[in-house]
Parts: structure tokens; C-alpha cells; sequence
């Protein structure tokens, strides 16, 4: 039975990646901060029904002999470095925060494992936010990279540590280059999930409008569930690599709004309302990805269109508005 260590595993990514690894009979351990609302730190976990199937260790990507102390214990044949400080906008009120936990924090996992298990498998979660301003109109694994956030700036970091480690210690280190994905999991502040939730709310008549910033920003969504899959599949090759992992298809955030609002009959200009304090100091206005070298190398492609994973997600809020569940 292969083991997988998993940071980040009480985020979307971490709760959809655990169910796929059980799923393949791997043993799953995953590292958690400590927190003061432990009871409901796990509910992702708990959604997807993997909580009393994986293994909790407590740690800290900021604190490098607790990484250490937890491969030692686990001796990880895959590890998934997925923690991090992910929300972009909050990088700019955080931005040390950001670049300890996002940055270094991926340093502190690959010593760990170059220290305790140099021989395991390592995924880097990088990010398609470190295309920032597009240098070119779609992007590839050979577009130059411009971050135009605290957060980019320390993904960028760490996906570069990555390649360095893999270059200096021959180490089985890559890095998925991964567009915006989502799902009924995803954080409440993201975008995608502030529009399911308020349209589901507006919908039960809990509230009458969302607050949104800049409609006209332009995002390539996936589902996080095909996106999982992509990353234990770079970790099944021969040959550690960089991918970049997207739909291929880009739509705006009032496009978005549009697909929400008519799935449950509405029209979404009735209900939004532009609030310059979600507006960001600097934006990304476009990301477009070509996954072409994932579909050839990996055999990987999504399969959940933009119209069924709207629909999931507004499905899901109203599910869980009417049990009063909160996630
Ligand atoms: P997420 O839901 O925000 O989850 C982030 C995870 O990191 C949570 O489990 C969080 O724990 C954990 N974490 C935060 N600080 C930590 C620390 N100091 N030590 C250990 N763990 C810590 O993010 P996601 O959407 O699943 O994304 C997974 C990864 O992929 C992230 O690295 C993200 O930046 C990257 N990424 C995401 C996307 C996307 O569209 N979703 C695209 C590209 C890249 P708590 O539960 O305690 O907060
Ligand atoms: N969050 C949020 N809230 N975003 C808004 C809002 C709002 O009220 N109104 C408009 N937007 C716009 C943002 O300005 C941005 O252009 C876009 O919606 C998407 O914002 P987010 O959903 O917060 O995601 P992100 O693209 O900044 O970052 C996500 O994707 C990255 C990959 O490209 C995160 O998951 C990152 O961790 C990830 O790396």
C-alpha cells in the first residue's frame, strides 16, 4: 500500500485529492495546523466523507522540524505540498504571512523530504496567478511569468525551488501550473463560491443582492475533482516534470454570474451590485491556459464543463442552506 502526505489537507484541493488517493488504496496522512476551531477544521473532510479515513498529524509548513518529525513518521512514497496562504486578495494585507507560508513554506516540505525521504514523489502546487500580466494571449508551460501579487510573487518562489531541487538533488520534484478550479468545497471568499452562495441565498429569499469588484475579469475554471487527478498523475511518471493544467477555456466573472443566476430561473443585473472594496491593488485580468502537454504526456483532460460545474455548486449551497450546514 503507497503512502501519500498531503499539507493543505483540510483545504478544497486536499479533501478531493484524499478521496482520489483512497480510492487508489493509498494510506492517506495529512498535516494540520493547530487550531482553535478544531472541531470544525476537518468539515471538508467531513463533506466528501474521508475524515475518519485519513491520517491527522499536527504541523506547520512554517516550522521545519515538525515537517521533519511527521515524514519521519509517515515515510511518504508521494508527498502533496497543497498548503499555503491561497487567497489572493488577502496577500496584499499579508504579504510576509503569504510569503513565509507560500513561499518558504515549499522550501521547508522539500528539505523535509530531501533530508528524511530524498526517494519520494513531491508535488508542487504552483499557479497559473503567476502568469499575472500575460505576456502571451494563452498560456503554456514556456510563457514568461509576471506576478502581480504578494501571492504570485512567493508561488513563483516556490515553484522555482521546486525545479531547483529537482535540477541540485536529482529529486522526483514536479510542479502543476494549475488554472482557478472549484467546486461545492471551494472557500466562501473566492469568487466562484461568494456568487453559488449568494445566488442560492437570493434564490431561498435570504438576501436580495451580491456584492461583487471587477466583473470583467476573465478566468479559465475548472473542477477541482478533474484537477486532483492531474497531480497524482505527473507523480506516476517516469521523469519528474512541469505542467500546466486548465480548461481551455476562458469566461468572465459576469459570465459566471449569468450561468448561476439562470440555473435557478433568475437574471443576474437584478441582483449584483459593483463594490469598489473588492476591487484589487493590481488584477489579473485574463488567464487562458493550454493544457496540451498534460493531455499528450499525461493523458489527462477535464471533464467537467463550466455549465455543469455552476451548476453543482449553486446545487450544492442550496442543499446546504435548507439543512442550515455551513461550510
Ligand atoms: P485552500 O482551500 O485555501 O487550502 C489551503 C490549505 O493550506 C488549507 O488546508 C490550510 O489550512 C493550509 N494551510 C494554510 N496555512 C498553512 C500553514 N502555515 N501550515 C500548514 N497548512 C497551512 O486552497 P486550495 O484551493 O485547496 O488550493 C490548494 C493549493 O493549490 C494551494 O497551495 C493553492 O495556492 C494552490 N492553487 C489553487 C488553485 C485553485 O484554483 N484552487 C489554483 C492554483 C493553485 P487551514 O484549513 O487551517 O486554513
Ligand atoms: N474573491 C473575489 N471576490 N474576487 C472577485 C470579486 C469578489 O467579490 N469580484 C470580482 N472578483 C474577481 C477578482 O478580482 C479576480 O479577478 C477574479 O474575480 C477571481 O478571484 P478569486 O476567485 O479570488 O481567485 P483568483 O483568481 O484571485 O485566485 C485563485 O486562483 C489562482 C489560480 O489562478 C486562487 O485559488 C489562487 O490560490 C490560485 O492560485
Amino acid at each position: 500500500m503507497k503512502r501519500a502526505l498531503i499539507t493543505g489537507i483540510t483545504g478544497q484541493d486536499g479533501a478531493y485529492l484524499s478521496q482520489f488517493l483512497l480510492s487508489k488504496g493509498y494510506e492517506v496522512h495529512g498535516i494540520v495546523r493547530r487550531s482553535a476551531s478544531a472541531d470544525v477544521i476537518n468539515s471538508r473532510l467531513v463533506w466528501i466523507g474521508v475524515a475518519d479515513k485519513v491520517h491527522i498529524h499536527d504541523g506547520n509548513l512554517t516550522d521545519l522540524a515538525s515537517l521533519i518529525r511527521i515524514a519521519q513518521e509517515v515515510k511518504p512514497d508521494e508527498i502533496y505540498n497543497l498548503g499555503a496562504q491561497s487567497f489572493v486578495k488577502s496577500s496584499w494585507q499579508q504579504p510576509y504571512l503569504t510569503g513565509l507560508v507560500t513561499g518558504l513554506g515549499a522550501t521547508n516540505m522539500l528539505e523535509a523530504a530531501r533530508i528524511v525521504c530524498p526517494e519520494a514523489r513531491f508535488y508542487q502546487a504552483s499557479s497559473s496567478e503567476m502568469y499575472g500580466l500575460i505576456q502571451e494571449r494563452i498560456q503554456s508551460e514556456t510563457t514568461p511569468f509576471y506576478p502581480r501579487s504578494p501571492y504570485a510573487a512567493a508561488k513563483l518562489y516556490a515553484h522555482w525551488m521546486t525545479v531547483n531541487y529537482r535540477e541540485s538533488f536529482g529529486m522526483h520534484a514536479s510542479s502543476g501550473i494549475l488554472f482557478n478550479h472549484e467546486s461545492p468545497l471551494r472557500g466562501i471568499e473566492f469568487v466562484t463560491r461568494k456568487i453559488t452562495d449568494g445566488v442560492a441565498r437570493i434564490k431561498l429569499g435570504m438576501q436580495k443582492s451580491i456584492s461583487l469588484g471587477n466583473l470583467s475579469a476573465m478566468r479559465d475554471w475548472g473542477h477541482a475533482r478533474d484537477y486532483v487527478r492531474a497531480m497524482w498523475l505527473m507523480l506516476q511518471q517516469d521523469t519528474a516534470d512541469d505542467y500546466v493544467i486548465a480548461t481551455g477555456r476562458t469566461a468572465s466573472v459576469k459570465e459566471f454570474c449569468d450561468l448561476a443566476f439562470n440555473h435557478v430561473g433568475l437574471v443576474a443585473q437584478d441582483h449584483i451590485v459593483v463594490d469598489p472594496r473588492f476591487m484589487r491593488p493590481a488584477e489579473v485580468d485574463i488567464l487562458h491556459g493550454n493544457a496540451d502537454k498534460a493531455k499528450n504526456k499525461l493523458g489527462w483532460s477535464c471533464e467537467t464543463q463550466l455549465e455543469q460545474l455552476v451548476a453543482e455548486m449553486v446545487d450544492a449551497d442550496i442543499t446546504r442552506l435548507k439543512k442550515r450546514e455551513h461550510l
